[in-house]
């Protein structure tokens, strides 16, 4: 049989990470900048997966290496076929951990790799349903934000429960993205927030939440209206209710205090915090260099640059 390859790539979360966990809106930019691709193979014998990208994390974190199991697992059932004769080799440019949907992103493409192998096609939906079965044993509550955005190509608009929406981007501005190289920590930040609303009896966590769905809501009408600077001011407010939710850490914030003081319109973190990526927003390309050396100086291991406008980010 013929070897297959399934493909997905990172994501961004621009507005509502957690807040999304609670049927708050959000918005969530496709990634391409970073791909993930799973090559599925004929093999004898038992099955057989070779992941560099997991190396060094499996050993500290081997509920990662089970979810990539257990996605492959519940796409095999789901074709009735049996967990062996396959070779799975993983390839990964998106840092694990890190903010960025590696987890959702091995999932659909290990799952879009087994169906072209098995020659059988995948609805967009069917995709989404398998990836979320794999994803609870990541995230435990996962909002399937991930899933839609590491595997579509449009920014999306989502709220739990309802149908994504997509949209076109037309604003005449960047994203800097930092890596602080320290994992993140997305299903204790989840978990954290929901220990925090269970112990509080005033619902201070919860207008929290509230408030950063509306911010959400106000960065898609300002997107839509080509207004950066005040898109920047929704995220620096975003960034401070998630400091209060006690979902960043002393790197994410260093490198937001960084890029604001470089002159970034707006800064906060992405993806599950306490660790992982921040983002900041500048309106010219010119800035984006100088902003990213700022990152770097200031502790980020990786940077890269994506347009708010529709085209290719880098
Ligand atoms: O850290 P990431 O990339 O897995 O993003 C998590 C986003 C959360 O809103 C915190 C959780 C979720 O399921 O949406």
């Amino acid at each position: 049989k013929e070897s297959k390859i399934g493909k997905a790539h990172g994501k961004i979360i621009l507005m509502g990470e957690h807040a999304v966990v609670y049927g708050e809106p959000s918005i969530a930019l496709p990634f391409p900048a970073v791909e993930m691709l799973a090559t599925v193979r004929e093999n004898e014998g038992p099955l057989r997966i070779d992941c560099s990208y997991y190396h060094g994390i499996a050993d500290e974190m081997p509920e990662i290496l089970q979810s990539l199991k257990k996605a492959i697992k519940v796409a095999l059932d789901s074709l009735d076929k049996p967990y062996e004769n396959l070779s799975i080799s993983i390839e990964s440019a998106i840092p694990p951990e890190r903010g960025m949907g590696s987890s959702a992103a091995v999932a659909v493409a290990v799952t879009r790799a087994i169906y072209q192998y098995y020659q059988t096609e995948l609805s967009h939906e069917k995709l989404l349903e398998l990836v979320s079965i794999a994803e609870r044993i990541a995230h435990g509550n996962p909002s399937g934000l991930d899933a839609i955005t590491t595997s579509g190509s449009s920014p999306v608009y989502y709220r739990k429960g309802h149908d994504f929406v997509p949209f076109d981007l037309q604003m005449d501005a960047y994203l800097v993205v930092g890596d602080t190289g320290v994992t993140g920590q997305t299903k204790e930040a989840v978990q954290s927030i929901a220990d925090r609303i269970q112990q509080e009896d005033q619902p201070i966590s919860l207008n929290k939440i509230h408030t950063l769905g509306s911010l959400a809501d106000h960065a898609r009408t300002f997107l839509e209206k080509n207004d950066a600077v005040s898109l920047g001011k929704t995220m620096d407010h975003a960034h401070q209710l998630l400091v209060e939710l006690g979902v960043s850490n002393k790197e994410l914030d260093t490198l937001v205090k960084a890029a604001k003081k470089a002159g970034a319109l707006g800064a906060k973190l992405t993806g599950g915090g306490r660790g992982g990526c921040m983002i900041a927003l500048v309106a010219n390309e010119a800035d984006t260099f100088a902003l990213q050396k700022t990152l770097r100086e200031a502790g980020a291991v990786a940077t890269w640059v994506t347009s708010l406008k529709k085209e290719e980010s880098r």
